[in-house]
């Protein structure tokens, strides 16, 4: 862990929630009152408004989140346990996610109408999320029509998505799947047809066929939709049994097999644990693989003595580091690897959205719009309730 090494992105160079970006989809306004983050009470106000909610406010966090704000989360996890969490409090008027905009959608989706899911900077998107608009991805299906694979076609949509990826999903029978359930979720898939296009980590997607389901890497074909027909024949299309969508994680995708090499030989007895967005040359390379809950269930489960390079993102891994001093527990790449995104809910912005609602105001309501809700809805539940 050592110098700072993050790419400027135009929406990490405007000050935090003080300014709109017109050339962003979400924007990043944020009206009221922002306490600066050099404000000594921050934690106390933030306990105090807690307080003052009550039971009427459910604060989640994922595991990316700053140590600052997993200090309010009443409940951490994935992106697979946040969203359980989330349809199982339908008691709390608030849900407040600290996480980015595709898991405060689905927040909303999996909870009532009487429900409000705020997102504390809007800005915290997620760049693998937007690498499938909508309007690609109805094209993309207008194609495998064309090309006559539609028919025998699940979607297969990880969670990093938006709420209309997802509704495209549900619209034609397919699953939504998180890194901890996706096995399952392409076991599910192939019981109902003979082919998967798989949305939109194509990692992720590439990683769970090949390594856990057995199938080769010639039975994947990537699907670009800058170029017609994703790049592919019609004959390619015939004969894949993945179509894997051409996203990935700029985060994970900073994982290498010669840090993988590096780390072996600088730690002997080092186990080397990725997450499944990494590449499947790293993950091959790698000891272990598994979702950031599975992740923490290791290193927790491990013997004082232990030694992890951990390949997954930077706030995770050094709270993993800090909670364990028994073990050695090292950041498998040696420049830093925050998502940005994530790291946009900061203690101000939640100090902000709390006191927001002391005071009666919804502050940054994340809403899914109906019909695309109740489709996205479908593919959500099937996730939930796979087998
Ligand atoms: P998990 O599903 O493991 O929480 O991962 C979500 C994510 O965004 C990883 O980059
Ligand atoms: Fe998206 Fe990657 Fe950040 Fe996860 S780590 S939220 S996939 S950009």
């Amino acid at each position: 862990m050592t110098e700072l090494d993050v790419t400027p992105t135009p929406l990490a160079l405007l000050m935090l929630g003080r300014q709109s970006d017109a050339a962003s989809e979400r924007g990043v306004d944020c009206p009221g009152a922002l306490p600066p983050a050099s404000d000594p009470s921050l934690v106390e106000r933030a306990r105090e408004a807690k307080a003052a909610l009550g039971g009427k406010v459910f604060v989640l966090g994922h595991h990316y989140q700053r140590d600052e704000v997993i200090a309010f989360a009443d409940v951490t996890g994935d992106s697979f346990r946040l969203a359980q969490q989330a349809a199982a409090r339908p008691d709390a008027p608030y849900i407040v996610f600290c996480g980015v905009h595709f898991m405060a959608e689905s927040a909303d989706i999996l909870t009532g109408p009487g429900q409000h899911v705020v997102l504390p900077d809007l800005a915290a998107g997620c760049s693998m999320a937007d690498m499938a608009t909508f309007e690609q991805v109805e094209d993309c299906w207008d194609q495998l029509v064309e090309a006559g694979v539609a028919d025998a076609t699940v979607p297969v949509s990880y969670m990093n998505s938006s709420a209309a990826i997802k509704g495209f999903t549900g619209r034609h029978g397919g699953t939504i799947c998180t890194s901890s359930n996706a096995q399952r979720a392409l076991d599910w898939a192939f019981g109902k047809g003979t082919k998967v296009l798989f949305l939109p980590d194509q990692h992720l997607g590439r990683n769970t066929a090949v390594r856990d389901l057995g199938l080769s890497l010639d039975d994947c074909v990537v699907w670009n939709p800058r170029k017609p027909m994703g790049g592919n024949t019609v004959q390619q299309l015939q004969a894949a049994k993945m179509i894997l969508w051409k996203g990935h994680c700029s985060v994970h995708g900073r994982f290498t097999v010669d840090a993988v090499i590096d780390v072996r030989a600088r730690v002997p007895g080092v186990q080397v644990l990725v997450h499944p967005e990494c590449s499947y040359e790293v993950v091959s390379a790698a000891d272990l693989v598994g979702s950031t809950e599975r992740i923490i269930k290791l290193v927790e489960a491990s013997p004082a003595g232990s030694k992890w390079a951990i390949g997954t993102e930077l706030n995770l891994v050094q709270r993993l580091a800090n909670a364990h001093p028994d073990k050695t527990i090292v950041f498998l790449e040696k420049t830093v690897c925050f998502c940005s995104t994530m790291n946009r809910i900061d203690l101000p912005h939640l100090v902000w959205a709390l006191e927001e609602l002391v005071a009666g105001r919804i502050p940054n309501q994340i809403t899914v719009e109906p019909e695309t809700a109740a489709y996205a809805r479908q593919a959500l539940d099937q996730m939930l309730a796979l087998p």
